[in-house]
């Protein structure tokens, strides 16, 4: 028996087409495809400007690096995740610090924000868990133009998400996205950065290109960077899905529906017009559950966990988390690729209405 895997993405023909003219093109660097999907990028969030480079980890670094951090300084980041938010940080030399998350939104709490505060405080990083935005986030907003501190947004998951008219990504100073396999555009790996600030625009954009974006016409740097570029062959692949996005929503709201209509609340929400990236159910018992859903040809898993859980975080673990620790415990990661049919949404549910292990509400 295939099993349903836990995420496997799904493209039109029509991609591989564009993909394949951009290679005969023989423009395979960056270039004006990848000029292009930058601009089509900040159009569709509604961003005045917009840079593609290689990964969204490395969207949240320069980001740091272009609101002007500098190693040793401290950012404030949740405490429940992907590990490549914390990662983007650290790997740049800055002082990351946790904050514990909200038990119903997944995001870092604007409670606990305010208590973390410090003068040494020098950023905050906002993740969008699973395309989470919210009242939350507003408030983050609010916390961070009071006491002038940078706000980075990272938007990976919540690419075509709005709250309150604003889509994600657009609240932050700056906004990243991530185009990795899971993703609602995936290029295979890529990331961008969107930011209504010139003056960011134009450091970022030196910054992931050597540190002169100009260097080609003077041959001369005037700035330190790196090659952090994207490139045309990507980018022609990522464009051509974002002139198609509303069919790749389409896909996941409709496996969604199924999904909801039968687990109601609980199955994680966000408050969008999009489904969550994730398809997250809490159990008592995951282990049991994974083993029943995997004898049942449904791949399951424990995603992400309390950053201090990790050996090279162990450091900031003199706190206890205990929202992250509630999801890091109960929450398990259903199937949730562009690929999922209707139908696959439907075994689950069944599957699922049969378990002998019960769901819980993440309220409890
Ligand atoms: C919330 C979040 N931030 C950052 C990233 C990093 O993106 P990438 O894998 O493109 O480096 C991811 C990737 O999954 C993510 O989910």
């Amino acid at each position: 028996m295939k099993s349903i895997p836990l995420c496997q993405p799904w493209f039109d023909s029509v991609y591989a087409d564009r993909v394949r003219e951009q290679i005969l093109s023989t423009q395979i660097g960056p270039g004006p495809v990848t000029a292009e999907f930058a601009s089509q990028l900040a159009s569709y969030v509604g961003s005045h400007y917009c840079i593609v480079t290689t990964s969204g980890t490395v969207a949240l670094s320069v980001a740091s690096f272009t609101v002007g951090l500098k190693p040793g300084d401290e950012i404030l980041v949740p405490a429940y995740g992907v590990i490549s938010t914390i990662n983007a940080f650290a790997s740049f030399g800055l002082k990351p610090k946790l904050v514990d998350i909200e038990r119903q939104t997944g995001c870092m709490s604007p409670t606990e924000l305010k208590k973390q505060i410090t003068d040494k405080t020098r950023a905050v990083c906002f993740v969008n868990f699973s395309g989470f935005t919210g009242q939350n986030l507003i408030e983050v907003v609010r916390i961070c133009q009071e006491r002038n501190l940078p706000l980075i947004e990272d938007a990976a998951c919540a690419l075509g998400h709005r709250f309150g008219g604003k889509s994600a990504g657009t609240f932050g100073d700056i906004g990243t996205y991530s185009f990795s396999v899971p993703k609602i555009i995936t290029t295979g790996q890529g990331g961008a950065l969107i930011t209504k600030s010139k003056n960011y625009f134009e450091k970022a954009r030196s910054f992931i290109d050597q540190g002169d974006s100009n260097w080609r016409k003077t041959n001369l740097i005037r700035g330190i960077g790196n090659n952090f570029r994207f490139n045309d062959i990507l980018a022609s692949f990522g464009l051509a899905q974002l002139k198609t996005i509303e069919k790749r929503i389409a896909r996941k709201k409709a496996t969604y529906a199924i999904l909801q209509k039968s687990l109601k609340n609980k199955i994680f929400q966000v408050p969008s017009t999009l489904p969550p990236l994730h398809h997250i159910v809490f159990a008592r018992k995951p282990r049991a559950l994974i083993n029943y859903l995997g004898d049942h040809g449904i791949t399951a898993v424990r995603q992400y966990r309390t950053i201090s859980q990790h050996p090279s975080y162990a450091y900031l673990g003199n706190r206890n988390f205990p929202n992250a620790d509630f999801w890091t415990k109960y929450a398990v990661y259903l199937p949730f690729g562009l690929s999922l049919t209707e139908k696959e949404a439907q075994k689950i549910v069944e599957i699922l209405a049969n378990s002998p292990i019960a769901l819980d509400s993440i309220i409890n």
